[in-house]
């Protein structure tokens, strides 16, 4: 067997994100802009070069895949692809799980349930419909609480995912709480990062930071903090009052680079080794060079061997000079 993936500062990794798609039903403000210029088919990777790169990578080491877009279940086929992964569980993969907005799951959550998957994420940052509307510019909330109903019906752990946006869900924050606690999902909230093409503007004025959140939240309930992680960036308490976990995910206030353990495929198959940084690596040409997976494996290994050690997200410069033009739903979070 190959020896595992170690980047320069000792980090193993063993947690790849792939995004399928860059397209999304959805055009989430922080996340992409209103009119997006999608890839020609061409330039995607097919689903059968994804199914050979996610091998080689669990070959490598990769203990957990999360299958991320643009919007996954949108990618043509996708169940196909969820199928061929699920052949690596128990065989090397420890987990097989996307990130979804929640808007296809009421037509795929058995089928993924069928091929291994035991939670989904399901971005939601408000239960306001109007809010909601506005926030995705092109999603409906009713669609994506009947998808989170069909996943738990199918019998998936849900987590949501709600990116802490001041002026836009500070205000909802128990009532998030307070609605995960009943319907029984763990609840995780993300420090808006500064990605995307936003002119003169930054995200300075929604940056909620989650030290602020937490700090509310213990107004009202007691936080225990946990030890336990999901391999994902993601730090949880427990609220003794309730007994329901809620994580944070600070990249901003309390940076979690020194413990990364993953790097990211975008759809057109260039390995980014950081979510925060532009340096990529093309793996889409050694792929169609060669049946042979060895330049494949090279050129993961040479990629790795460049990861840096952190982002470069700043706002305390109160500039745009942080800021990242790549938009959120290239490299799916
Ligand atoms: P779990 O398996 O539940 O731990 O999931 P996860 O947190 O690994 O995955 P998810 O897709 O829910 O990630 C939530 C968000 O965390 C992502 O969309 C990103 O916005 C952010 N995130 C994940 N990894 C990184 C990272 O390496 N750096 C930074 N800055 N943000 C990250
Ligand atoms: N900052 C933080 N999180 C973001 N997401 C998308 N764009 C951003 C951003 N700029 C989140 C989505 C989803 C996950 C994949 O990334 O809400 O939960
Ligand atoms: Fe689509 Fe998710 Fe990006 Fe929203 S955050 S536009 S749902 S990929």
């Amino acid at each position: 067997a190959s020896p595992p993936l170690i980047d320069p500062f000792a980090r193993p990794i063993t947690y790849l994100r792939v995004s399928v798609t860059d397209r999304c039903d959805f055009r989430c403000v922080y996340c992409m802009a209103e009119h997006m210029q999608f890839l020609p088919k061409a330039e995607l990777l097919t689903l059968e070069e994804l199914d050979r790169l996610c091998s080689v990578f669990v070959g490598l080491g990769v203990r957990k895949l999360r299958i991320t877009g643009g919007e996954p279940l949108v990618r043509r086929g996708i169940m196909g692809f969820f199928q061929q992964m699920s052949r690596h569980l128990g065989e090397g993969l420890d987990e097989l799980t996307l990130t979804t907005n929640g808007s296809q799951l009421g037509r795929f959550a058995s089928e993924l349930v069928d091929c291994g998957v035991r939670r989904v994420n399901v971005s939601l940052d408000t239960l306001d419909a109007g809010k909601f509307a506005e926030i995705t510019r092109w999603g409906r909330l009713p669609q994506v609480l009947e998808g989170i109903k069909a996943a738990q019906a199918a019998g998936l752990r849900v987590k949501i995912n709600a990116v802490a946006l001041k002026g836009v869900n500070d205000s909802e924050l128990f009532d998030l709480v307070k609605w995960c606690g009943d319907e029984g999902h763990d609840l995780t909230f993300i420090e808006v990062m500064p990605m995307g093409d936003l002119g003169n503007e930054d995200r300075l004025d929604q940056y909620w930071p989650l030290t602020d959140l937490r700090a509310q939240l213990s107004e009202r309930f007691t936080l225990l903090d946990l030890a336990e992680r999901t391999g994902g960036p993601a730090r949880y308490v427990r609220l003794q009052e309730t007994g329901q976990k809620i994580g944070f995910i600070t990249p901003l206030t309390h940076n979690f680079c020194e413990s990364c353990n993953r790097v990211r495929v975008t759809c057109t198959g260039e390995l980014y080794m950081c979510l925060g940084q532009e340096d990529q690596a093309d793996l889409r040409a050694p792929l169609r060079a060669s049946e042979d997976d060895a330049a494949l494996r090279n050129a993961i290994r040479a990629a790795i061997a460049r990861k840096p050690k952190g982002h470069d997200f700043d706002y305390s410069r109160q500039t745009v000079a942080g800021q990242m033009t790549r938009h959120m739903s290239h490299t799916g979070g």
